[in-house]
């Protein structure tokens, strides 16, 4: 990097630490306010009370019923848990949201008006769905806030963005996630010195600037520690309402903190759905995935 890039960067951490500070000293016009936002229609019509609907879905590789007359419903704002046994189906159902997998049958819609079929990942992601893979993916030589600072930039598609300055609200933003992610104190430190829960929560957090309506997270605390792990669910708590969630996880104590209603998944398709304790106590849950 040339000197003066670099002093463009050292300028611009000055200018979002002022920034910061301003937001935080705001009680009412700052963070707060705007983190209470709703989910918001914006281009995706939830007027019919869904975000995402799914019906009747199949895929099939060499034969194998991956997904097999999957249904499924999800709730502006609602933070929806997939549960089921390894090879039920739930990161096929996933990569078949995100566009990476095309179905063979079946209706896959993003609000009532969206036919998700018709539109390939990265426009599916442009459009607000935002997923998170199990393993953390962030750029372990880039500091926290340049990670974030990327992530905003790629997304709005700012060609040579390393020369582009952040605007005020972008800023705000990375301000704004930067608490929700509980790394606010690490906004220099490089990633890569991160910890495993710490990366899972940049990586997060590289979503959130994005603004995504939906976000999918797969195996979210996997590897976590037990105070990660609490952590995080303090922070899906938080996401709630203003984003939609969808979480696959095995961590039945993590499940039990954060669940409103649970999906069970098993062999491509929808076993059971209710509150945990409703889908613990059915005969079929336990047989094939809770009683093993
Ligand atoms: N691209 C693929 N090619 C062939 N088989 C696949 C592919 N993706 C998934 N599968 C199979 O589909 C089934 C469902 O996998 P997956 O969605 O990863 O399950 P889960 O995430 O619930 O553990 C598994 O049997 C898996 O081996
Ligand atoms: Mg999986």
């Amino acid at each position: 990097m040339t000197p003066d890039l670099m002093q463009e960067g050292a300028q611009r951490l000055t200018d979002y630490q002022a920034r910061q500070q301003a937001l935080v000293a705001t009680e009412s016009g700052g963070r707060s306010a705007s983190m209470a936002r709703p989910v918001v229609a914006g281009e995706v019509d939830v007027t019919h009370g869904r975000i995402l609907y799914l019906e009747d879905v199949h895929v099939s590789f060499d034969g194998f019923k991956a997904i097999n007359g999957l249904n499924l419903d999800i709730a502006p704002g609602e933070l929806r848990c997939i549960i089921g046994p390894n090879g039920a189906g739930k990161t096929t159902m996933m990569d078949i949201i995100t566009g990476k997998t095309r179905p063979d049958s079946g209706t896959v819609y993003f609000g009532s008006t969206i036919d998700l079929l018709r539109y390939k990942e990265p426009e599916i992601a442009a459009m607000g769905i935002g997923r998170k893979f199990q393993k953390p993916t962030v750029f372990e030589e880039l500091s926290v806030f340049e990670n974030l600072e990327l992530a905003l930039k790629t997304h709005k598609g700012l060609a040579a963005s390393m020369l582009f300055k952040l605007s005020g609200t972008q800023n705000d933003r990375i301000a704004e996630v930067l608490h929700t992610i509980h790394l606010a104190g690490s906004v220099t430190r490089q990633a890569g010195l991160l910890s495993h829960g710490q990366k899972q929560w940049l990586e997060i957090g590289m979503l959130l600037v994005q603004e995504p309506k939906l976000l999918l997270l797969d195996e979210p605390v996997a590897g976590m520690t037990d105070e990660e792990t609490v952590r995080t669910a303090e922070l899906f708590l938080t996401l709630k309402g203003k984003h939609s969630l969808m979480v696959v996880e095995h961590d039945m104590s993590f499940i039990d903190t954060i669940s409103e209603k649970v999906t069970v998944l098993c062999d491509g398709s929808v076993l059971a759905e209710g509150t945990l304790a409703e889908v613990q106590a059915d005969e079929r849950v336990i047989e094939v995935y809770l009683g093993r």
